[in-house]
């Protein structure tokens, strides 16, 4: 069983499950971040926030959540360096010669998925100082403006809105996103192939799940904080 781990498919294996994971959650939570959209008193986005901040299933997802974007770096590390070590000692100074490097068989998204999940993980650091830590930690005089609903409801909507009004913080939602959307394009797709759901008749579609899944979640993350900053400057 240890020796699957180890193996190129067994970590390939785990990537699949990881990232499945990992987009049920982003589905869950652009579902939730829609609210900002759709009612601009922000009570159903607060009250959403609040469920998900205190319902004791979500409170167990959370760390299995934690575990599942870990893993599934260190696996990606682990596949990208062993890919890297066996391209030097088949084909040593290989990287000197750029144009060999690029397969024509292999689109711009499959050669770059490290480097788009470092893009990523970049912007979830930030995003998760900015938001995640100030609603569960540190506090800012934004969570505590008045909502509403009851008091005991933090104004997450004040704290996103706010931060959304800065053409900077912006962009780097706007890259972030996009950055997601090229990762899950070819992400989905290779992850249905690891897990043999893959085969001829299939592929089609399962190449089309992978372009609506990426649009959708890619598309909606980067609208959400554009929308909110359109509306702040007209
Ligand atoms: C429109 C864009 C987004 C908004 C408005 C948004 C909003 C938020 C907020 C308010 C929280 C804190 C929730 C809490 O602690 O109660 C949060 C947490 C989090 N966000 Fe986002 N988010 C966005 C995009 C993303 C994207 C693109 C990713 C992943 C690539 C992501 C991953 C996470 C994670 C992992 C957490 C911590 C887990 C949790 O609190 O449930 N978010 N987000």
């Amino acid at each position: 069983m240890s020796n699957f781990f180890v193996s190129s498919i067994g970590k390939k294996f785990v990537m699949s499950v990881t990232g499945m994971f990992l987009i049920l959650f982003l589905i869950v939570h652009l579902t939730v971040n829609s609210m900002i959209i759709i009612d601009d008193t922000g009570a159903l986005f607060n009250k959403a926030a609040h469920f998900m901040a205190t319902n004791p299933i979500i409170k167990i997802i959370e760390p299995i959540l934690a575990i599942g974007v870990i893993l599934h770096i260190l696996f990606a590390s682990l596949i990208t360096l062993q890919n890297q070590l066996k391209r030097d000692i088949n084909y040593p100074g290989l990287r000197r010669y750029k144009k060999y490097d690029t397969c024509a068989s292999t689109n711009w998204q499959s050669r770059n998925m490290y480097i788009l999940g470092t893009v990523i993980l970049t912007f979830l650091v930030i995003h998760l100082i900015n938001f995640f830590w100030k609603i569960r930690y540190t506090g800012s005089p934004l969570l505590e403006q008045p909502t509403i609903l009851s008091s005991e409801i933090k104004n997450v909507y004040a704290l996103v809105t706010t931060r959304f009004t800065t053409w900077w913080y912006v962009l780097i939602y706007v890259i972030g996103a996009v950055a997601l959307g090229l990762h899950l394009y070819h992400g989905v797709w290779s992850a249905f192939q690891t897990l043999g759901w893959s085969n001829r008749k299939w592929r089609k579609i399962l190449n089309v799940i992978g372009v609506i899944i990426s649009v959708i979640l890619g598309g909606g993350f980067a609208f959400i904080p554009l929308f909110v900053f359109i509306k702040s400057i007209i």
